[in-house]
Order: C-alpha cells, then sequence, then structure tokens
C-alpha cells in the first residue's frame, strides 16, 4: 500500500445555524471535517494538532487496525486524551476495509462537529463489484444543537437526567430548506440525466437513527461499513449511528420538462423509544438536474417511513447480505470458542454517586447505562497502557459472559427493581485467536429501545436475529452463516437480540458501546482486551514515545 500524511487542526471556529451563531470545535476550518481518501492496504499518518481549549481525541471508525491499539483514539481506553495546545500522530492501517467509514472525535460529545467520512478505495488496478459511478458524494447525517455541546456533557452531569434533544437534524452540516436562516446553506447535488451516483452515507448523529431518501429516485444499497453486501433496491434506508450505507442512485428522471428539475433528498428519526423526547425534524438537500429546465415548484419530497416505523426497519436490515463473491468471500466461523450474552439495558445510579447538583433521573435517581448489569467507569489512566504496563487497579478482567440473573428481559412491566446497576471498569479478556459470539439482548429496564452497538478493532459477522428473548436452544437454528453482513455496527432491535461472531485474532484493547452518546457516557460499554500467544506485550505494536499522558 501507500503511505501519505496529512494533518487535521482542530479549533474552536463560529458557525451560523438556525439563525444562531455559536462557537464549536471544527477540523481545517471545516465542518463537517475533510474526508480522508485511502486505497486498500493504505498506511495514512494522521498528525492531529489541538489547537481548542479541551482535551480531543479522535477515533477512525471502523478500521480494524491490526496490532495497532495505540492509534485507535478513545480516550481513557487506548490514549489519555490530547490537551489543548498539543499534537498527536496517528497511523491509521487499512487492511480488509474498502468502501466508506468515518472518522470522529471520541471524547465527551465532540463528536458533533468534530467528524468527516473516510473513503478507502479498490487496490490500484482493481474495480468496484458494480459499475463505476459517475461521481461520488459522502452524504453525512448529523445532528445540531444550538448550544455548546459541552454544555449539554455538564448539563446531564449536573442533573443526572436525559440529554436535551437536539434542534435539527442535519445533511452535510446543514439543516436545509424547511429550518429558518437555513435554505442558502443547502447542500446541493448536481446531477445529469443518464448517469450513476455513489452516495455514501454515514450517520454521525449521536442521538438517533435515521430513515434517509431520495424523491423520486430508488436507491441500490451495494455496501455497509467498509464491506460489499448482494445489490438490493429500495425507496429508503435506515441508518443508525456509527453506521454507513454505500447506495447507487440512477439520475433517470426525464429532462425534457415533463419531471421535476429538483428532488428532496431527507433524513428523519426513526426513534423505537417514543417514551423518551426525540428530534423529529426533517434534514434536507437538493438533487438538481443541470440539463433540464428549472421547474417552478417546490421540489418533490420523498416518501419516507414514518418515525416510529419498526417494521420498515426491520425489512430494510434484514436484505443486507454480504456479496459473497470469489473477489470478495466471507469467511463465517462456524465454531465458536467463547459465547457470550450480554444485556443491554439503562439504568440508575443513587443520586450522590457522582457530581450531580440535582437530581431529574426516574425515581430521584440518576440514568446509567449497562452491559451485564454493569455500568463501566472511565478509569483516570488509559486501559492500554495499563495492560501494556501490567499497572493494577486501572480495571478488573472480569467482565462477565452472561447476564447476573435471568429474567424475562423483554417484558414491558418489570418492576423497579430491575433498574440499578453496579459500577465498575470491567473489562473480558481473550486468548489469541478466540472466536466469540456475542447475543447483544436488549432489555426493557426502563424502557426497551435499539441501540446501535459498536466494536473496535474487528468487523463482525451478524448471523441472526429477532425479537423478544433470544433462546438458545432454537434461535441459532435461524443463523445466517453464508453471506451474513459483516459490520461494525449493527442495530439491536427495541426489545429483540442480534448474534455477532468475529475471531479475536487483533492483539490490543478494544472498547465496545453504544453508539448513542448518553448511553456511552452513561457507562453502555466495556472492553475486550485481545493477548497474544505467550508473549503478548512484545507482540503488540510498541507505544509511541511521545503519546498524551493523563
Ligand atoms: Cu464511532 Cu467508539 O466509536
Ligand atoms: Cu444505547
Amino acid at each position: 500500500g501507500f503511505n501519505h500524511v496529512i494533518s487535521l487542526q482542530i479549533k474552536e471556529t463560529k458557525i451560523t445555524r438556525l439563525c444562531h451563531e455559536k462557537t464549536a470545535l471544527t477540523v481545517n476550518g471545516q465542518f463537517p471535517g475533510p474526508t480522508i481518501y485511502a486505497r486498500k492496504d493504505d498506511v495514512v499518518v494522521v498528525n492531529v494538532y489541538n489547537q481548542g481549549n479541551k482535551n480531543i481525541t479522535i477515533h477512525w471508525h471502523g478500521v480494524d487496525q491490526p496490532r495497532n491499539p495505540w492509534s485507535d483514539g478513545p480516550e481513557y481506553i487506548t490514549q489519555c486524551p490530547i490537551q489543548p495546545g498539543a499534537n498527536y500522530t496517528y497511523t491509521i492501517i487499512f487492511t480488509e476495509e474498502e468502501g466508506t467509514l468515518w472518522w470522529h472525535a471520541h471524547s465527551d460529545f465532540d463528536r458533533a462537529t468534530v467528524h468527516g467520512a473516510i473513503v478507502i478505495h479498490p487496490k490500484r488496478g482493481s474495480t468496484y463489484p458494480y459499475p463505476k459511478p459517475h461521481k461520488e458524494i459522502p452524504i453525512i447525517l448529523g445532528e445540531w444543537w444550538n448550544v455548546d455541546v459541552e454544555q449539554l456533557v455538564k448539563e446531564v452531569q449536573r442533573t443526572g437526567g436525559d440529554v436535551n434533544i437536539s434542534n435539527a437534524n442535519t445533511i452535510n452540516g446543514q439543516p436545509g430548506d424547511l429550518f429558518p436562516c437555513s435554505k442558502d446553506g443547502t447542500f446541493r447535488v448536481a446531477v445529469e440525466h443518464g448517469k450513476t451516483y455513489l452516495l455514501r452515507v454515514i450517520n454521525a448523529g449521536l442521538t438517533n437513527e435515521m430513515f434517509f431518501g431520495v424523491a423520486g429516485h430508488n436507491l441500490t444499497v451495494v455496501g455497509t461499513d467498509a464491506s460489499y453486501l448482494k445489490p438490493f433496491t429500495v425507496e429508503s434506508i435506515m441508518i443508525a449511528p456509527g453506521q454507513t450505507m454505500d447506495v447507487l442512485l440512477e439520475a433517470d428522471r426525464a429532462t425534457d420538462g415533463s419531471c421535476n428539475s429538483r428532488y428532496y433528498m431527507a433524513a428523519r428519526t426513526f426513534a423505537t423509544n417514543t417514551n423518551i423526547d426525540f428530534d423529529n425534524t426533517t434534514a434536507t438537500a437538493i438533487l438538481e438536474y443541470v440539463d433540464a429546465p428549472p421547474s417552478a415548484g417546490p421540489p418533490e419530497f420523498p416518501n419516507l417511513p414514518a418515525i416510529t416505523d419498526i417494521a420498515a426497519a426491520t425489512a430494510y436490515t434484514a436484505q443486507l447480505r454480504s456479496l459473497a463473491s470469489v473477489e470478495h468471500p466471507v469467511d463465517v466461523p462456524t465454531h465458536v470458542d467463547e459465547h457470550m450474552l450480554v444485556t443491554i439495558a439503562v439504568n440508575v445510579l443513587p443520586c450522590g454517586s457522582g457530581n450531580e447538583t440535582a437530581c431529574t433521573g426516574p425515581g430521584n435517581n440518576r440514568l446509567a447505562a449497562s452491559l451485564n448489569n454493569v455500568s463501566f467507569g472511565n478509569p483516570s489512566i488509559d486501559i492500554l497502557d495499563a495492560y501494556y504496563y501490567s499497572i493494577r487497579g486501572v480495571y478488573e478482567p472480569d467482565f462477565p459472559n452472561r447476564p447476573p440473573f435471568v429474567f424475562n428481559f423483554t417484558d414491558p412491566n418489570l418492576p423497579q427493581t430491575f433498574w440499578p446497576t453496579k459500577r465498575a471498569t470491567e473489562v473480558k479478556v481473550l486468548e489469541y485467536g478466540t472466536v466469540v459470539e456475542v447475543v447483544f439482548q436488549d432489555t426493557a429496564i426502563l424502557g426497551a429501545e435499539s441501540h446501535p452497538m459498536h466494536l473496535h478493532g474487528f468487523s463482525f459477522y451478524v448471523v441472526g436475529t429477532g425479537f423478544g428473548n433470544f433462546d438458545e436452544n432454537k434461535d441459532p437454528e435461524t443463523y445466517n452463516l453464508v453471506d451474513p453482513p459483516y459490520q461494525n455496527t449493527v442495530a439491536v432491535p427495541k426489545a429483540g437480540w442480534v448474534a455477532i461472531r468475529f475471531r479475536a485474532a487483533n492483539p490490543g484493547v478494544w472498547f465496545m458501546h453504544c453508539h448513542f452518546d448518553r448511553h456511552l457516557l452513561w457507562g453502555m460499554d466495556t472492553v475486550f482486551i485481545v493477548k497474544d500467544g505467550k508473549t503478548p506485550d512484545a507482540q503488540v505494536m510498541r507505544p509511541p514515545p511521545n503519546r498524551p499522558r493523563c
């Protein structure tokens, strides 16, 4: 592969949206930040300069980073944050990924504005498994708050309660025509009749899964999370925070004046827990034919599923299947060494166990979240350093393979005795090469909802999914071991389960968490430490000497 060097300057910048000006972190003065381009097997060296006024880290979401956890990025997991005025050099090692990924801040809620696309092209001399598109366009879905996102985090910590909803969903940083003071900034895509465009759709939102569609055009889905899919055609897609979807759009509307020349692209929330507030606004961008006479009326609007349409989301997701071709084969593990059943819950901790000054969570507690009833507590130094240098007292290697008790996980009438969780920094240690199956089980503790679970260091096969409680005798019979999709983030259905498999052949320290930022903050996280045979430390890439210290 090729080696190239880029630099990202993180700086406070004035941004105006929805008639409000605020100061927010941007990268190289851009929001969203610059796109990183690479080819399969490249190595990209990124110098990150923190010219802002708070600690920050950057993560290369979906890049496996083989034996290179030191450049993965989550704060207090693989590194201490980069302090204001300091810099850190990340090495991004691309191996199996091909398609679309993204990068984002991995500290507090900074990724609201600190994010950008990663485009990984096929190796020189090889091509896409679909006809070459005329143009490729990153479409980054996000959320905008009029307030400073640092204030959001502070507010959550002060009250122990929930996060205020965003003021608008966005497409490439813009709310679009339906919002005040936004028309001029609306993102526009110019197309020519008869050409095909590749939209690289990324959900960079902090709190919501989303539906996305383009009026008058079907979308042919060809990839997700930098892995190719068997193409299928839909009117709209569902995309969870952290995920990417590569879709082909054929500009096939008549340009003789008989059709509109402009079409809205639209993104709006897919809400699975309607007991809590959510942003129900619709972000828009415009697709316009440059070779058609401009039409007088407004652009056509796409037909998106209703905000609560779980059936539409399920039907969409069920169509994701790996391409599984000769050039892009699958390698689904058929034998499992370690079975884990991991419950996902929003919980409470007693008021006073944090630094809150008011307690507005359920039952006057503070909100927390857990995996297997362990609410992950951030350590004071990063777990990777603690592992590498055998520093005691930073984490405990006892994250459980099963929930501590079995109950009717998806019963909507669970008693309050299920609300509390414990807080600890528990990790799961794996021998090198272990084949792991994780069944994520959603629970109805404080209300069931879909959770986008993300794993660092690996992509995984999504071998099964269903509603209700996972049945370990029956449900494995329904697994797809032939062409399951290969992802780094999977939306666990509301009151349902998902089974994933991966081979732990990447030594290091790897975070696993819900990609809703409030759940990550509340502790819906754990860590895998993957050893490497008899001499683990020697095999993990040496710690960079200039890395930030806590
Ligand atoms: Cu996209 Cu741990 O994150
Ligand atoms: Cu979650």
